[in-house]
Order: structure tokens, then C-alpha cells, then sequence
């Protein structure tokens, strides 16, 4: 099993990160393979802009996008790993998937038919948030509502099954015990 992890978080002190270290810890423990990117050390350009339909028009790949999907080919299981913000993901992962889930690349889409690309590959997305399970279920806002942008209309539309969504509730407001225990409770 290749892993690829997916990382979308600015702050090496955040709970993002620690996850990020287990994750890697615990892939190594198993003896499995994994590539990494790091969206915000990388400074990848999460702006979809004329040059992508242009390099699309010409069958070609820019370089930033062709070395994720490189990685991305050679995975058998994509790991995402980022905070909720505003209720998706923050803006340089969406536009990490704008630019690298291209037409061509994850499917491929004409006048009459739709075929998903990405069969074969599965996913985990761990994502953590500011607000307690509690509070989204008594506002009618649990977290398959929200997180199915990502899990039906963009991992799953490209053919990735099966994906397992493992959220991380109230991060600022737990203590650093209950935080560990999270960390502790990671299992790849
Ligand atoms: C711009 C921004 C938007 C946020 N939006 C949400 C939100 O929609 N729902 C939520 O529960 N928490 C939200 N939060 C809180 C973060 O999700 C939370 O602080 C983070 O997941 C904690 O993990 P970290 O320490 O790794 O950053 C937001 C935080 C920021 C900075």
C-alpha cells in the first residue's frame, strides 16, 4: 500500500501538525510507503488561471500540477489533512484540487459522458474543527452534511471508494490530554 498525504495547514505548532507526525509515524511503524506534500511549504499556487486551460488546449501539464499528479498516480491511498475553515477546506487545498483534478487527469468529461478516473485508489480525511460535535448536531449541521463537497462531489465523483471522513471536534477548547488521546486514537 502507497500512501500520498495531502497537508494543508501554515502553523507547524497546530494540531494539524501533530497529526501530520503521526500519521507519518504510524505509516513508518507499519513498514508502508508514503509521498508527501506540504501545500503551504510548497507555496503551491492554488489559483486556477488561463495558463491551465491553455496548457489543457495544448496537452500539456504544468510543472506544479504534474509532479501532484505524479504522486497522486503512484498512490494507492490519498491521506488529506487540513483544518475546517468556513466550513470546507481552507482556499489552498480547493485550489490544489481545481488545479490538479483536471479534466483528462481524474476523468475525463465530454458532451455525452462522465468517467472517473481515480478508480483503484481510496482516501482518509482527517479534518479538525473549532466547534463541538454537540453544538453542529443541535444546529442541524453534522459533519456528512458539510463535508460531502469533498467526499461525494470531489473524491467520489472521480472514483475514489472508499473515503472515510475522521473528524477532530473542539480543538481549541479541549485540554492538551484530550488532544492526545485523539492522536493516540489515530490507527492507519
Ligand atoms: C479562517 C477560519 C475559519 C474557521 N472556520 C471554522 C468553521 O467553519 N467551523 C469550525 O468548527 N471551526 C472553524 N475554525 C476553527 C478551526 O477549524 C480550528 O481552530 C482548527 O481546526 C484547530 O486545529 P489547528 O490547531 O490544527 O489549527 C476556523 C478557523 C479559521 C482560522
Amino acid at each position: 500500500m502507497k500512501h500520498m498525504i495531502i497537508y494543508a495547514h501554515p502553523n507547524p505548532k497546530s494540531f494539524n501538525h501533530a497529526i501530520k507526525e503521526k500519521i507519518i509515524s504510524e505509516i513508518g511503524n507499519k513498514g508502508e510507503e508514503y509521498s508527501f506534500i506540504s501545500l503551504y511549504d510548497e507555496k503551491f499556487n492554488p489559483v486556477l488561471a488561463s495558463s491551465d486551460f491553455e496548457a489543457l488546449h495544448r496537452g500539456e501539464v504544468l510543472p506544479d500540477v504534474a509532479k501532484s499528479q505524479s504522486m497522486i498516480k503512484e498512490a494507492d491511498h490519498l491521506i488529506f489533512i487540513y483544518p475546517i475553515w468556513w466550513f470546507g477546506q481552507p482556499a489552498i487545498l480547493k485550489g490544489w484540487i481545481d488545479r490538479v483534478f483536471s479534466n483528462g487527469f481524474a476523468y475525463y468529461e465530454d458532451d455525452k459522458i462522465f468517467t472517473p478516473f481515480m478508480t483503484g485508489k481510496s482516501a482518509t480525511v482527517y479534518v479538525t474543527l473549532g466547534t463541538a460535535k454537540e453544538v453542529l448536531v443541535q444546529n442541524d449541521m453534522e459533519i456528512d452534511n458539510f463535508m460531502r463537497d469533498m467526499t461525494l462531489g470531489t473524491l467520489g465523483l472521480v472514483g475514489i471508494y472508499p473515503v472515510n471522513v475522521v473528524p477532530f471536534y473542539a480543538i481549541p477548547k479541549i485540554s492538551d490530554a484530550e488532544r492526545n488521546s485523539m492522536l493516540e486514537s489515530i490507527v492507519i
